[in-house]
């Protein structure tokens, strides 16, 4: 299986810069995007469909036997060879034109998510990690940050409207007393990779999809983070709450979110 995941690595990061390559042409003519909603504040356009239709396409192509599951088709939820993708993770970026957007690859196997690969197409940038092997930015190693205080942490809080507003606020409120700062960049899946990569102290959302945040769940791990078990409490069936932090400040953050 080893030869396997390296060469579903290699396609998992071709396919990535593919769907980045396609995401940053309609990005460049707002008209074409074909803005809609799937509900209160869930964008969906035209751009996410035909995007999820290239990277099925190709990873169907390069691995008829494996099975996908993507935000906008749905697909399978038997992970013994499954392919988790977001088309574009921060669509409400994308669709009012701002440049903080990404697609989101991961892929499992028998049960364990194995790659990760993250492209944000307007910085090209790569982020890419195969569990037990390597996380890495541009090909250079990502590593989290040693941060241990909340007087200086930097922590995104990811939001939906899929839990209640009160949630949502008590935690921002606990972080603000707490003297930590917080964000909200409106893509989770970059929002995780920026934890890896040492740009966020921690990411924490009460419920979030697979497709938003399983790749980036490998590269954080990859990458010395601590991350719940986001598998285990049901993520790949009907999504869970996920936090990606540096060691030192997992469990403070925990408690700030209520986890
Ligand atoms: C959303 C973004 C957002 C996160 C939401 C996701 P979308 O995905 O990742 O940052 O907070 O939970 O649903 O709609 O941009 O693909
Ligand atoms: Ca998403």
């Amino acid at each position: 299986m080893t030869d396997e995941l390296a060469k579903r690595t290699l396609a998992a990061a071709a396919i990535a810069r593919a769907a980045g390559e396609l995401q940053r042409k309609f990005f460049a003519d707002r008209a074409s995007i074909g803005m809609t909603f799937k509900g209160p504040q869930d964008y969906l356009t035209v751009a996410d469909g035909a995007v999820e239709k290239l990277v099925m396409g190709l990873i169907r192509e390069a691995f008829p036997k494996d099975e996908v599951l993507g935000e906008e088709t749905g697909g399978s939820k038997d992970t013994r060879a499954l392919w988790v993708i977001d088309p574009i993770d921060g669509t409400a970026n994308f669709a009012n034109g701002i440049a903080h957007f990404c697609i989101s690859i991961a892929y499992m196997h028998e049960g364990e998510a194995e790659i990760g690969a993250i492209y944000d197409p307007m910085r090209d940038e790569m982020f890419l990690a195969r569990r037990g092997k390597f996380a890495t930015c541009n090909g250079r190693p990502m590593k989290v940050t040693a941060v241990d205080d909340l007087k200086r942490a930097q922590i995104e809080l990811g939001w939906s409207t899929r839990r209640p507003v009160e949630a949502y606020t008590g935690m921002i409120e606990r972080t603000v007393k707490a003297g930590a700062s917080f964000r909200r960049a409106g893509s989770g899946a970059l929002g995780i990779a920026y934890v890896a990569d040492g740009r966020a102290d921690g990411y924490v959302e009460l419920h979030i999809n697979s497709w938003d945040c399983l790749a980036g769940i490998v590269m954080t791990r990859e990458a010395g983070g601590r991350v719940n078990d986001f598998l285990g409490e049901g993520g790949i069936e009907k999504g869970a709450p996920v936090l990606c932090a540096n060691p030192a400040l997992y469990e403070p953050i925990r408690k700030l979110a209520g986890l």
